[in-house]
């Protein structure tokens, strides 16, 4: 009993020694733990005299108070100090710089649809969509190109089968058009085509835009009018177009749409292989056997149509030489129309 107070020194000493709560804990151990002197201690009250027992046990205990109280207060203390080690370890350095966000961006070609639909949408075309996995009817043969017609040879298709395929142009959207509705029509398809073709000028899966107009009188001035339109305000300039007299089966007369080299302004240079002149897509009156197809009078109604490949307009509008540049999506390339 004598020795009490020597015990709460030394368990302070202890406790003040303790330099990280892992080390307080098996100070804790020591002094308050199920094996310390205080138990021991508690054990010899019953060979004390019982009358003095009480207060014995009473000053055991309040020993036994003091040292808790200290591993406490020192716990607390640690507990800080190891707290503020911890933050003082993890600051941040407010002044680095950050990590830029790189928000995405429409694609070229995307970009370029928009601005194409937006342009016709003005000029009240409707924009109209269709499947990318056609069947031949639509495909082909409603379009005036039966089986075995040199122009299929072409198309360079891929097939699923004998009568499904991936559309290679989007002119069956003009049947699939026809036939759901009445004319008049006035409409535009841009989307995606397919052919088994690939180098530098040709892409297995490119973008066209068709053009598809029907009503009572309309006539080839029509279409050459909406065609010059369209190009300048695409171009942004007065351009001298060309109409050239051309073959399509599903077209009657047809003509291939060039205009002037807006590179060289005709003069000839690398873009227009000297000739001055850019190829832009195809056109010409609705063949009367297409408007039958499409379940049009062809007495009464006449109409235009054209198709236009839409990665060679965003080459030109962005001076790229190589079209699959497109398709490659590095991202170096596809940064600099953010
Ligand atoms: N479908 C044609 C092609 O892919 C392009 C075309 C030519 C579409 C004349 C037309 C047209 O609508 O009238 O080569």
């Amino acid at each position: 009993m004598d020795s009490l107070q020597e015990l709460v020194q030394e368990a302070q000493h202890a406790i003040e020694a303790a330099q990280s709560l892992e080390s307080l804990e098996q100070v804790r151990v020591v002094y308050l733990g199920k094996k310390s002197q205080f138990t021991d201690l508690m054990k010899t009250l019953g060979q004390l005299d019982p009358a003095e027992r009480p207060q014995a046990g009473a000053r055991i205990n309040t020993a036994r108070e003091q040292v808790a109280v200290l591993l406490e207060e020192r716990r607390l203390y640690l507990d800080q100090l190891e707290r503020q080690q911890k933050l003082a370890s993890e600051v941040v350095d407010v002044t680095l710089p950050g990590r830029r966000e790189a928000p995405g961006t429409l694609h070229p070609v995307r970009r370029v649809l928009e601005r194409i639909e937006n342009m016709f949408r003005q000029a009240g075309f409707d924009v109209a969509d269709g499947p990318e996995v056609e069947d031949d009817f639509h495909n082909f043969e409603a379009l005036n190109i039966p089986a075995h017609h040199p122009a299929r040879a072409m198309h360079d298709t891929f097939y699923f089968d004998a009568h499904t395929l991936l559309r290679t142009h989007t002119s069956p959207v003009q049947i699939r058009t026809m036939e759901q509705g009445k004319p008049p029509f006035r409409i535009i398809c841009p989307g995606r085509v397919y052919r088994c073709d690939s180098d530098m000028t040709h892409s297995p899966m490119f973008h066209q835009v068709e053009g598809l107009l029907v009503d009572e009188d309309v006539s080839f001035a029509d279409l050459k009018g909406v065609i010059a339109d369209f190009l300048a305000r695409y171009f942004e300039q007065e351009v001298a177009v060309r109409f050239r007299p051309s073959y399509f089966p599903f077209t009657e007369p047809s003509a291939e749409i060039d205009v002037a080299c807006v590179h060289c302004q005709g003069h000839g240079c690398r873009v227009c292989k000297q000739t001055g002149w850019l190829e832009i897509g195809g056109c010409g009156m609705v063949h009367p056997r297409v408007l039958q197809h499409g379940r049009v009078d062809p007495e009464r109604y006449s109409g235009f149509a054209f198709g236009m490949g839409v990665e060679r307009l965003a080459m030109l509008s962005y001076s790229v030489q190589d079209l699959r540049l497109f398709f490659e999506n590095d991202i170096r390339f596809l940064r600099q129309f953010a």
